[in-house]
């Protein structure tokens, strides 16, 4: 059905309402609103859903996006819909997390996107690692490709990881594959951490003078970082933590001014929610994340290509699964030991 006139002033309107904040003019919002309205036309025809990770675009998030996190969220979000399918805007890891935990649902990305963490390992290198250390445990984190959350015991993400480690019965965890995160676990639970040499392009590029300056510069400044981040900058910060718990600190403190040390669409995020709070500070793009653009969710929709519906092999879907399954019973476990004072908290 062809997009009147109207409809697409209608449609620029409510763009303009969500995006102005984070510096969009009205041409800008003029001139993606026939897609925009074609792709949530779409959705609602072929009943899907679209989520949308927090470093996705402004466009992305508050344009077409029907829910808006982390990836861990995001993915418990579909479980919970009625919808068919789910176009996940997001990097592709976070497209097999969603399929493994809604099996039934078709799941496509926009655009196979990599991630420089997901990237470092494959499920080989995780075989090898049980080979050398037969007695340790082996936590992945969830940025990482189906195949390696198969290899591994358990996985976890950036807002349970402490929880998880601290609830494994070995003494000895090998951590795969951030080795920065690695570090910080180290000063944040008790078992003695095993890394692998895998960072985040984005977090890795922080450095401790950043944070010094800007807190000489505001003083009552509260600074958050997320725990990609080296120990060194995480020493210095107010919070650390993943995208849910950043979210959760600046909506219940009384502060007026934050930094966040972490990806330009979280600051977008803040900036376009809190609009009573001040975000200073500088933030790094991640590429992969930025691939995405509208036209390509819109192709998803209209003519897939292959490529773009996640599918999992049935034996690694299931063992990735079973890691997946672990690791919301041992966040459980973890969080009734750190309610009971046992383990420290990452913050
Ligand atoms: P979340 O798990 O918080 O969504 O973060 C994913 C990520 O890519 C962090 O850099
Ligand atoms: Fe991967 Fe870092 Fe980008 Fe997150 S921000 S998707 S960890 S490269």
């Amino acid at each position: 059905m062809p997009i009147s006139a109207a409809e697409s002033r209608t449609e620029a309107l409510r763009l303009y309402e969500n995006l102005h904040k984070l510096g969009w003019e009205m041409p800008d919002c003029e001139l993606i609103a026939p897609t925009t309205l074609e792709i949530n036309r779409l959705k609602k025809e072929q009943e899907a859903v679209i989520l949308a990770h927090s470093y996705q675009t402004p466009d992305i998030m508050y344009g077409i996006g029907d829910y808006i996190g982390d990836s861990y969220s995001l993915s418990r979000a579909a479980m919970e819909h009625p919808a068919k399918k789910i176009i996940f805007c997001s990097v592709y890891f976070m497209g097999e997390t969603a399929k493994l935990l809604n099996p039934d649902k078709q799941v496509l990305v926009p655009r196979v996107a990599g991630c420089s963490l997901a990237d470092a390992i494959t499920g080989e290198q995780v075989r090898n690692l049980r080979k050398k250390y037969p007695h340790a445990g082996i936590v992945c984190y969830v940025n990482t490709y189906a195949e390696v959350k198969a290899e591994s015991d358990t996985c976890c993400t950036s807002s349970n990881v402490v929880d998880v480690v601290e609830a494994m019965p070995q003494e000895d965890i090998v951590f795969i594959p951030d080795e920065l995160m690695g570090q910080n676990l180290r000063n944040m639970t008790s078992k003695n951490i095993i890394t692998w040499h895998g960072t985040c392009v984005v977090h890795e590029g922080f450095n401790p003078d950043t944070v010094r300056d800007i807190r000489k510069r505001f003083p009552d400044v509260k600074i958050l970082a997320h725990p990609e981040c080296a120990p060194a900058v995480v020493a210095l910060v107010d919070y650390a933590g993943g995208t849910s718990g950043m979210l959760n600190y600046v909506r219940n403190s009384d502060a007026k001014t934050f930094m966040l040390v972490t990806e330009c669409g979280l600051t977008d995020r803040f900036r376009a929610e809190f609009r009573e709070k001040e975000i200073v500070g500088t933030c790094i793009l991640c590429p992969y994340m930025k691939e995405i653009q509208l036209e390509d969710v819109l192709r998803a929709f209209k003519d897939p290509a292959p490529e773009q519906y996640v599918e999992i092999p049935l034996d690694i879907a299931e063992r990735a699964r079973t890691s997946l399954h672990k690791m919301f019973e041992l966040e459980q476990k973890g969080k009734k030991l750190r309610e009971r004072g046992v383990v420290s908290m990452l913050s």
